[in-house]
């Protein structure tokens, strides 16, 4: 990624809820890339793994579901961007989506993360291998204190309900390596063009970053995956459209 690549953005103030992670670090670089000046918010442990951006991103640390730190950092800005992760069993992503959705200025551009499991409408058809990591996998972690999918879930719940213009991203499974373009979407996972599942996880965070500009986008919970994948070259029209 450079600065060349996409020209001088405008100067809108992005802040990304969660910029330490992989996804996270993967957005801050889109965004800069963009022209954006940022607002990262990370756990105060994590605020190391920021180094390479310190000089160009404020970085706020802070729980992200720590209302007093949102509230402060995500009040001027024009679009957040959050990491929903599921961790811990305190209603860790709950918290942070309502956090951003009680705090974020009138009209921002809200675009949260998440993976397939996420349904907006119930429409969606799921393989034996999602309703295994959900249902199995998933409750286990949740008895081991470790990840809690339903909190996952009510964030998604709370956010659908709002009336705020947000995006939920729902990623497939993810793998690292050079950017292939911007990955495709569906309204349902189950539709063909998903079945390979892959997404490249600097695309993910290049699509959570190009949402912020694209009010197709706004009220869907696109489930996406990587455009040069099988299933997408074999069923989707044009790239970056259902
Ligand atoms: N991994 C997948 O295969 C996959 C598939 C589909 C969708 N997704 C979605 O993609 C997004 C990013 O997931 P990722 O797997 O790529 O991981 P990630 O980007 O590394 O994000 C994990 C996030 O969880 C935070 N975190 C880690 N341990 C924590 C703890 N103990 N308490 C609180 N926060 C903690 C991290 O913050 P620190 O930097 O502070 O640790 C980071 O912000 C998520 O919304 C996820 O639902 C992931």
């Amino acid at each position: 990624m450079n600065t060349a690549q996409y020209g001088r953005g405008p100067q809108k103030r992005i802040c990304i809820v969660g910029a330490s992670g992989k996804l996270g670090r993967y957005m801050v670089a889109h965004a800069l890339d963009r022209g954006y000046e940022v607002v990262g918010v990370c756990r105060q442990v994590s605020v190391g793994k920021l180094d390479s951006f310190a000089a160009r991103v404020t970085i706020i640390p802070g729980a992200t579901d720590d209302r007093e730190v949102i509230g402060r950092t995500v009040a001027g800005c024009d679009a957040v961007l959050t990491v929903l992760a599921p961790r811990g069993v305190h209603n860790y992503a709950s918290g942070t989506a309502q956090a951003v959705l009680d705090h974020a200025r009138p009209g921002a551009r809200l675009v949260f993360s998440c993976g397939y499991h996420i349904s907006r409408d119930g429409q969606d058809v799921y393989s034996w291998k999602v309703k295994f990591l959900v249902n199995v996998v998933g409750r286990l972690a949740r008895l081991a204190r470790v990840i809690d999918l339903d909190d996952q879930v009510e964030a998604c719940r709370r956010i659908f309900a709002s009336d705020t213009r947000w995006t939920v991203v729902r990623g497939s499974d993810l793998e690292e390596g050079e950017s292939q373009g911007l990955p495709v979407w569906s309204r349902h996972v189950g539709d063909p063009v998903l079945d390979s599942n892959i997404t490249r996880r600097v695309d993910f965070a290049r699509f959570m970053v190009e949402a912020i500009e694209d009010d197709g986008l706004v009220h869907e919970a696109p489930a996406i995956v990587g455009c040069r994948t099988p299933s997408a070259r074999a069923h989707s029209v044009a790239s970056g459209a259902p």
